[in-house]
């Protein structure tokens, strides 16, 4: 057959481009920013593979717009809610994903903003810039102790066993709320949603956005959750209902925020939140290091090879039982 052909919705770091290069006829979408809707239906028709960005929303019209002989769909991310899976399962399309490469940094980048938000070290930094310190002060920027706190993770798979992992080193006593009870080598108590929101000092959302996690942070569950306590999300923006959130940290009741991930998202730049002291906010860089980016680039090209030769995916996504109805 002649070479597959590819289309790849943004510019991937090495090796990616290369090993796509190598075998099959490609289409990197040129630009800084994603390729609105028209462009993204114009440029995947005709193609057998389509490595996909978290950015880009891949349903069923852009699966029949690129035709039948679409095989696979990779996607340079863990997290897969961008794609419509039922869809994929059936048309016979495989999906693949990059877990397990960007665990690290993800759970990295958690502690940095925990940190951050703990010791308010965002607000520092601006008070330091603004030319405001004048002197020592016994009542300047007071945080929360890391060391010693209750740590309460909701998703515990991969990220969220690294995040607690980490909290060992920190003495932290660690609760986490999962849909499975996940065997694992971290000391941690699984406990219901509820309890984990009382006791838990820092909070982090570790779980993959379903219909069963959207706004699982919401007005009523806040209510839960301890006074002062901090909230740290670097999974999706939608696990939070962000108007709530909005309202808990203006009332004092959640100290802190730190968000890697937003709803809307990118936060529009007069949006409420970030006139707020007591949020940080990071344009989702949770597995932006050069050497994870790396990775998943190879693991996604690698998955669109195989999806286009019709071999099993390194890291295919488990898809659901195709139903009848669209
Ligand atoms: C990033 O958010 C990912 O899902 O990989």
């Amino acid at each position: 057959m002649a070479r597959p052909r590819v289309l790849v919705t943004r510019s991937i770091p090495e090796p990616g481009p290369s090993l796509l290069q190598a075998a099959c006829e490609v289409h990197i979408w040129p630009e800084a920013l994603p390729p609105p809707r028209a462009a993204l239906l114009e440029a995947v028709r005709g193609c057998h593979g389509l490595l996909s960005l978290l950015t880009d929303r891949i349903d069923a019209e852009v699966m029949d717009v690129a035709g039948p002989q679409l095989r696979v769909i990779s996607n340079l991310a863990v997290g897969v809610d961008n794609i419509d899976l039922q869809a994929a399962a059936r048309r016979g399309i495989a999906v693949g994903h990059t877990p397990g490469v960007l665990t690290e940094a993800t759970a990295d980048l958690t502690w940095a903003l925990l940190l951050a938000a703990a010791r308010r070290i965002v607000e520092g930094e601006r008070y330091v810039r603004a030319g405001e310190w004048q002197t020592w002060d016994p009542l300047l920027l007071l945080g929360t102790d890391v060391y010693g706190a209750t740590l309460g993770i909701i998703g515990f798979g991969r990220i969220g066993q690294a995040v607690a992992r980490r909290a060992q080193g920190f003495g932290m006593r660690v609760l986490y709320h999962s849909r499975r009870t996940m065997p694992s080598e971290v000391t941690a108590q699984a406990v219901d949603l509820p309890t984990l929101l009382r006791e838990s000092d820092i909070i982090s959302l570790h779980a993959p956005l379903t219909p069963a996690t959207h706004h699982l942070i919401n007005r009523d569950t806040i209510r839960l959750i301890k006074p002062g306590a901090i909230l740290i999300n670097t999974a999706r923006g939608a696990l939070v209902e962000t108007a709530a959130l909005l309202e808990a940290l203006r009332a004092g009741h959640l100290a802190a925020a730190a968000l890697d991930v937003t709803d809307p998202e990118p936060l529009p730049a007069d949006h409420p939140l970030l006139a707020l002291p007591n949020c940080i906010v990071v344009p989702h860089i949770g597995s932006a290091s050069r050497q994870t980016r790396a990775r998943m680039a190879e693991i996604a090209a690698r998955n669109l090879l195989a999806g286009v030769h019709g071999a099993p995916l390194p890291h295919a996504v488990a898809l659901p039982a195709p139903s009848a109805e669209e």
